[in-house]
């Protein structure tokens, strides 16, 4: 700890992103990245934008890339708002709502970077526990006064998603911006997609990442989508250069194959399918997912074959919530990848 740092800064924990071993050999179920490759196009577009050019810097605004972004939605281009992965597009946001003080709202259990972004605010962080059957009491949202809302959904760990319905009713009933995080859309029922909603529902904003259905983890891409006078504002907020040249042309490319993006999610989808059935089989509680992992509780004790994953180099992630069983995070990679998983937790349960 050191006296020169804000005491909110030295109080709070910082954020425990998941384990990424350098090492290779493992099977990598932790952080939800997509097991196949991205696009084939965003090599291409990639190898054409490395060269002497690199030396400038990129487009302030990633003009292109809203454009892009824009067109797949059906939106205008001033809606958009890129981002250096999901993560920085949230952090934005609550820098520009949340001040010293502020309180602000979200699930529990759910995506703990939220806490941490308004806790680096000097905000109050404030968890609304989940129900019975991933319920979520829309009234706790709207009674407390929150300068921001946060619903991730399809949410993590669960995998629940809320339905645009009932996303609407909670955004007309809010006095503040929603965040409806999205980074794991592509692995949902689109009728839930909360796009939609902007036209009625100025106070929306979605995020999207490209580290989940599009194979690109390691590029650091994201974008928010919102009405052109909140995107206005955050656009002041955002680092001048926050998205590199090769992000941007990368996930131009990414965005025109969508067929790429189909392909990809329908194989994740009938190994999540499987992988849900196999654990249930197994006597694992698993919640039914719309995202590309699925939450398994009530096995053997999770810590226990979580360790024992690891010993045998299978990366799961362990999570525990005040309130809610400890339980195993489980990314759905490709088949012989859960095959692997799951005769090692058969072994055990
Ligand atoms: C709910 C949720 N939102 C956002 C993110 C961050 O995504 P990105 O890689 O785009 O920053 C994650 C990452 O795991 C997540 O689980």
């Amino acid at each position: 700890m050191s006296r020169f740092v804000q005491s909110h800064i030295t109080r709070m924990q910082g954020y425990v992103p998941g384990e990424q071993p350098r090492g290779g050999g493992f099977i990598k179920l932790n952080t939800n990245e997509n097991p196949y490759p991205p696009s084939p196009r965003v090599f291409e577009a990639l190898s054409a934008a490395i060269g002497e050019r690199l030396r400038l810097y990129p487009d302030p605004l990633a003009t292109e890339f809203r454009k892009t972004a824009a067109a797949l939605h059906g939106v205008d281009p001033e809606m958009i708002l890129a981002g250096n992965g999901s993560d920085d597009l949230l952090t934005i946001i609550t820098r520009a709502f949340v001040g010293p003080g502020d309180a602000a709202a979200f699930a529990s259990p759910s995506y703990l970077l939220y806490s941490t972004i308004v806790s680096l605010q000097n905000g109050r962080a404030v968890f609304i526990p989940y129900g019975p059957g991933w319920a979520l009491d829309a009234g706790a949202f709207v009674e407390g006064g929150y300068k921001l809302a946060f619903l991730a959904n399809p949410d993590s760990p669960s995998g629940s998603a809320q339905s645009r319905g009932w996303i609407a009713a909670l955004a007309s009933r809010l006095e503040c911006p929603l965040v409806v995080d999205e980074a794991y859309a592509d692995f949902a029922d689109p009728g839930r997609h909360a796009i939609a909603l902007l036209a009625d529902h100025p106070n929306v904003i979605v995020t999207r990442s490209f580290s989940k259905g599009y194979s690109l983890a390691g590029l650091r891409l994201g974008y928010a989508i919102g009405r052109p006078e909140l995107i206005a504002e955050l656009m002041k907020v955002k680092d001048s250069y926050n998205c590199d040249a090769l992000s941007q042309v990368a996930g131009i490319a990414a965005l025109r194959d969508q067929e790429h993006l189909a392909g990809n999610t329908a194989r994740i989808l009938a190994t999540r399918a499987r992988l849900t059935i196999a654990l249930r089989g197994l006597g694992y509680t698993v919640t039914e997912s719309e995202a590309n992992f699925v939450w398994a509780t009530g096995g053997p004790p999770a810590r226990e074959t979580f360790a024992r994953l690891k010993e045998n180099r299978v990366l799961a992630r362990l999570m525990s919530y005040p309130g809610f069983p400890e339980g195993l995070r489980i990314t759905v990679g490709t088949d012989p990848e859960i095959d692997r998983l799951l005769e090692l937790l058969s072994e055990s349960s």
